[in-house]
């Protein structure tokens, strides 16, 4: 089998693993249920969960303890994109190739899906309790989690952003950004996954450096589809940055250079995920492999 149909699969089951942690639409909130879930199964790469199991699998973890914190990234993920979309923010309205939530279910479900979708994140990821004999690793894990999403994470970094809009930024403030709304939760899939296993602290520093890197390079990447790909291809609005007058990568540093910065993270990560990495050939493939996405 080649990368692409090894990583086919890998995906395949990190769907079903997801699947099985998503809520029930019946009961008294069902129509909330049914909107988180209209946002969780509209496909995506899954590319957080799927790092996180590789991540966990690289350092010896053969249990069932990293399958609710999959789960629960993917579902902050999906509240970060729920309400990136809104009016209020990137006001967009496709998403994962079909409606945004908002659009299809309305604006307030679209609030109050994005809301219970963070929430029930830490539902599923308290499962992992049930799943393991070592407590300790599970606490750590939450606390990242919860730090990555959060005020000094992924939230704040979508706040900069926003606050941002419209105005020219520089490049420490560009990168202060990334860093955040997207890097943040690319070194928890890395940390995460490690720190289950039973990796050591200087192994999980050094997954955090992978997953920076990665994270880095995955958002530049993101703002170079926005103006080379199209709405079809990327299953959201392509051109959405130059609409909402966005500083990114590439309007600040240009296309070629933006390029070559992708290139350059990508290969510093490769590099230290080598160094920690025992041999698990997939990782560093599929960090190779998201230069070249086109959606
Ligand atoms: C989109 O993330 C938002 C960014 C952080 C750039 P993905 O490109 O991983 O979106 P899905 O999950 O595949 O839809
Ligand atoms: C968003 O960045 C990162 C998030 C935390 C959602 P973008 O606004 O560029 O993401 P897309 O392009 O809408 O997916
Ligand atoms: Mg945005
Ligand atoms: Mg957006
Ligand atoms: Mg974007």
């Amino acid at each position: 089998m080649n990368f692409e149909e090894v990583l086919e699969q890998k995906i395949d089951k990190t769907e079903r693993s997801i699947g099985r942690y998503l809520p029930r639409e019946d009961g008294f909130a069902g129509k909330l249920a049914q909107a988180m879930n209209y946002a969780m199964k509209s496909g995506g790469k899954r590319l957080r969960p799927l790092i996180l199991q590789e991540s966990y699998e690289t350092f010896g973890g053969c249990g069932q303890e990293a399958e609710p914190f999959m789960a629960a990234l993917e579902m902050i993920h999906t509240h970060s994109l729920i309400h990136d979309d809104l009016p209020a923010l990137d006001d967009d309205d496709y998403r994962r190739g079909r409606k945004a939530t908002h659009v299809e279910y309305g604006e307030a479900f679209g609030i109050l899906s994005g809301d219970a979708l963070l929430n029930y994140a830490y539902e599923v990821a308290l499962h992992s309790f049930d799943l393991t004999k070592d407590y300790s690793r599970t606490a750590l894990a939450l606390q990242i989690l919860a730090a990555k999403s959060g005020l000094h994470g992924m939230l704040g970094g979508q706040s900069v952003d926003v606050d941002w809009e419209g105005r020219p930024v520089d490049k420490e403030i560009l990168q202060g950004i990334y860093l955040k709304k997207t890097a943040a939760l690319l070194e928890a899939a890395f940390m995460i996954g490690a720190i289950l296993a039973g990796a050591n602290s200087d192994q999980v520093r050094a997954m955090e450096q992978v997953g920076r890197k990665v994270g880095l390079a995955f958002q530049i990447q993101d703002d170079i589809l926005d103006v080379t790909g199209s709405t079809q291809e990327l299953g959201k609005p392509a051109g959405s940055d130059e609409k909402n007058r966005k500083a990114t990568y590439v309007t600040l540093y240009g296309m070629e250079a933006a390029l070559s910065q992708v290139k350059a993270l990508s290969s510093q990560a490769v590099e230290i995920l080598q160094d920690v990495s025992r041999g698990n050939d997939f990782l560093l493939q599929l960090i190779q492999w998201l230069m070249t996405r086109n959606k």
